[in-house]
């Protein structure tokens, strides 16, 4: 069975269109207008091939072949449709458009098979919202429950459950919001398979057409929150300040280098957001909030690097004299993929003579949360220049064809199969 490429990069070019920020990346939070624009344009092209279209509480999309039956064990592929701020035009959507592609092509082609086939369209995966990636998936593998609608609040202090009360007004009118029932039943999957674009520079170096996912870092996210001083820039001798801001600067520095000194050049540290007040430029900072985030395939890695940096961060804001407050922010363990369909997809790629290599993952993903369920696969193509999370975010379009050909013809071998 062979795709439809056109349509495919059809509604790839049609959904970048959906962005807070023309011109100057994608931008589409969840639960944004963006957002439901995207949902709706997907919407319509399934139901117009037929499928049916189940939406959860945290407004998870289950998309089914209009043939599925209750009876037979579910193969699952999808990702998400949410971007960072100023991001690019594949993150995510590729792997929602490679599912949708097997799906309009399977609703075409009338087959029936032993198994169903279901696309996945997970919200908020990039945490733009609310700072913690993964939240639809977590919610649907248990991961995180009820309270969580309450503890996770975005940057004017909403919480998540404020965000969604408000976004179901928007869409269809309600007031309710019920995530009882939110949890998958896993006994109905028989596998996952999210497709990607890298997002780093290997198989673009290498000049690969194809990456099979052997492991994916975990992460650890710390928040500080730094308190000195306020007062002025001019007036204030260099001796009399309690600069929050240089503390947080000496801390984000010295933690690079330390994590740099690594012998296995693997792990890395990134501090991706600061808030400073009062962000005058005549005042000395009072105060900085920021977010450190530690990743590696090697959980032991993850929590020595976050552990000492805790207790830099400690050391230096008391040598200079500024409060310093921490706390556990997100985190996800790094963890291998099923083994069975790393095989197969191997397997699969030599029989086509394609140019592939077995590989980590350096981003997380929602497959990371469905992997601790169901067999789950990731299938990666290259990004140019390893560049992502960026408006500069690209992938030839030979390689995004042959991406979804590949994961079409894997998923059929998985629909086959007892
Ligand atoms: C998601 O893109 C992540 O790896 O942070
Ligand atoms: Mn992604
Ligand atoms: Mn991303």
């Amino acid at each position: 069975m062979k795709i439809n490429a056109k349509r495919l990069l059809d509604n790839l070019n049609n959904l970048k269109k959906f962005t807070d920020t023309p011109g100057k990346g994608v931008t589409r939070f969840s639960y944004g207008s963006e957002d439901i624009k995207a949902r709706e344009y997907i919407a319509s092209k399934v139901s117009a091939a037929g499928c049916s279209v189940h939406e959860d509480a945290l407004h998870n999309l289950r998309i089914g072949l209009k043939d599925n039956s209750t009876h037979k064990k579910t193969v699952v592929a999808g990702s998400h449709i949410d971007t960072v701020k100023n991001g690019g035009w594949l993150d995510g959507i590729y792997g929602v458009c490679g599912a949708m592609e097997v799906i309009e092509t399977l609703a075409k082609s009338g087959a029936s098979f032993h198994n169903n086939y279901e696309m996945v369209i997970f919200a908020e995966e990039e945490g733009s919202n609310f700072d913690s990636t993964m939240t639809g998936s977590k919610f649907i593998t248990g991961f995180y429950d009820e309270s969580t609608l309450d503890s996770l609040r975005n940057d004017i202090g909403e919480s998540l459950r404020d965000v969604l009360l408000d976004f179901n007004k928007k869409v269809d009118g309600s007031s309710s919001l019920d995530v009882s029932n939110i949890r998958w039943d896993f006994n109905r999957i028989k596998s996952m398979f999210e497709l990607h674009i890298e997002q780093g520079p290997v198989l673009d170096q290498q000049k690969l057409s194809l990456g099979i996912v052997e492991s994916i870092f975990g992460m650890r996210v710390i928040e500080v929150i730094l308190t000195g001083v306020g007062n002025h820039a001019g007036a204030t001798p260099m001796t009399e300040r309690f600069d929050a801001l240089s503390v947080a600067a000496q801390c984000i520095t010295t933690a690079e280098d330390m994590v740099r000194s690594d012998p296995d050049k693997r792990t890395v540290v990134t501090v991706g957001k600061l808030e400073v007040k009062p962000n005058c430029s005549n005042v000395i900072p009072e105060a900085v909030k920021f977010y450190l985030e530690v990743r590696d395939k090697d959980r032991n890695k993850i929590d020595f690097y976050i552990d000492e940096i805790k207790s830099l961060i400690f050391d230096i804001a008391e040598s200079r004299d500024v409060k310093c407050e921490m706390k556990e922010h997100s985190k996800s363990t790094p963890l291998r993929l099923n083994k069975r369909l790393m095989d197969k997809m191997v397997s699969k790629a030599n029989d086509q003579n394609l140019a592939y290599k077995v590989m980590d993952s350096g981003a997380v993903h929602d497959a990371c949360m469905i992997a601790n369920f169901a067999d789950t696969g990731m299938i990666f193509v290259p990004s140019i220049n390893g560049r992502s999370h960026v408006p500069e975010e690209n992938t030839d379009k030979a390689d995004l064809i042959t991406g979804v050909q590949f994961l079409l013809d894997i998923i059929i071998d998985e629909l086959k199969e007892g």
